[in-house]
């Protein structure tokens, strides 16, 4: 399949492996990469930019596909070392970069002129506007659905990914609750030209994650997941534990007086202890509504492989015979 995503970065299937953290290590990127989709490092979950640049080039032992890094602008008092982040990307060879967060602009011109393609991933029209405007390539619209950090608007897929497309001129894909070829016909449908998925990645087998993780996800339906930290604007779509529900009734108790020490305990560095050690109940840890629609723990090759020939099949089969009726 050929869409202005897949030229853009020279990958064979429209299919993005958004950043996770603790999930998106040097084996997640390359098994989609190697799969013809495009696989992408969370330089975040490594400490140091050193720790970064070993990464890539322990990917780049995996594979000679297109890879990414996602860099995440959190707000924060003592910020990651960014600079040193960017350095290790652009001296890693890699020529995609994922944004997400904070408006990436201060990074672009560097970025550019190493020849870095980058996709901003943004919860609004608005900011893909923005996104567009200060020279991003692309734009990864990721709706409300999706695990992680859905924004504040709470607007779903089916009205937001239209909305892109009225507006913007640059390519976008579809993320949140994506997970197989019917997600993909829908996504293009709706003016996308491809899609990133999170949660789905995390339930195959090359994925570097306790097996707990993947059998949660498994056994997860639609109703699983809960919204926790609105009360500090910084809302995160996560699986519902007791970890998560000491969480919301602490929100609850305090209202608008919840202040981010109140629930670190629940939310500060949890991740290694679930994604690594299968400690599942340690804390929240995103997870999208789309775990209702997984079901297996494919390789990556065959998921994508999978949504790949069910998309064709649709289009040229369920779809023509429509119009054919
Ligand atoms: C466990 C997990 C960790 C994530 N960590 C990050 C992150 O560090 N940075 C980021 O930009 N997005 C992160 N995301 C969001 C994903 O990149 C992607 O946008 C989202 O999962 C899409 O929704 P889906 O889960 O419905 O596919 C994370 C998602 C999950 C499930």
């Amino acid at each position: 399949m050929k869409t202005r995503i897949t030229e853009l970065f020279g990958i064979e299937h429209p299919i993005i492996q958004g950043g996770m953290h603790y999930v998106g290590f040097a084996e997640m990127a390359a098994a989609v990469s190697n799969a013809g989709g495009l696989g992408i490092i969370t330089a975040l979950t490594q400490r140091t930019p050193d720790l970064l640049a070993r990464e890539i080039a322990r990917c780049r032992e995996m594979t000679d596909k297109p890879i990414g890094v996602n860099l995440t602008f959190l707000p924060s008092v003592t910020p990651p070392d960014y600079p040193g982040y960017v350095r290790a990307i652009i001296e890693g060879g890699v020529k995609i970069v994922e944004t997400a967060g904070n408006n990436p602009s201060k990074w672009l011109p560097v970025l550019k002129e190493n020849g870095v393609k980058v996709i901003h991933k943004c919860t609004s029209v608005r900011h893909s506007l923005k996104a567009e405007a200060i020279g991003c390539d692309a734009v990864s619209v990721d709706g409300f659905e999706c695990g992680g950090h859905p924004g504040e608007d709470d607007i779903p897929n089916f009205i937001l990914l239209p909305r892109a497309a009225e507006e913007l001129k640059i390519p976008f894909v579809a993320s949140g609750g994506m997970a197989d070829g019917r997600s993909l016909v829908a996504a293009l449908s709706l003016g996308a030209e491809g899609m990133n998925m999170g949660t789905r990645f995390i339930a195959t087998r090359e994925a570097p994650v306790h097996e707990n993780v993947k059998q949660a996800i498994v056994a997860a339906s639609e109703l699983d997941t809960r919204l926790v930290m609105r009360p500090l604007r910084n809302t995160e779509r996560v699986l519902n534990n007791p970890a998560v529900e000491r969480l919301l009734e602490k929100e609850k108790a305090l209202g608008a007086s919840l202040k981010f020490e109140d629930i670190a305990g629940e939310v500060a560095g949890v991740y290694p202890r679930i994604m690594t050690e299968g400690d599942m109940d340690a804390g929240a840890w995103s997870c999208g509504m789309v775990a209702g629609l997984i079901h297996d723990i494919p390789t990556c090759k065959e998921l994508i492989d999978g949504i790949m020939r069910d998309a064709e099949a649709i289009i040229a089969r369920r779809l023509q015979g429509f119009l054919a009726a």
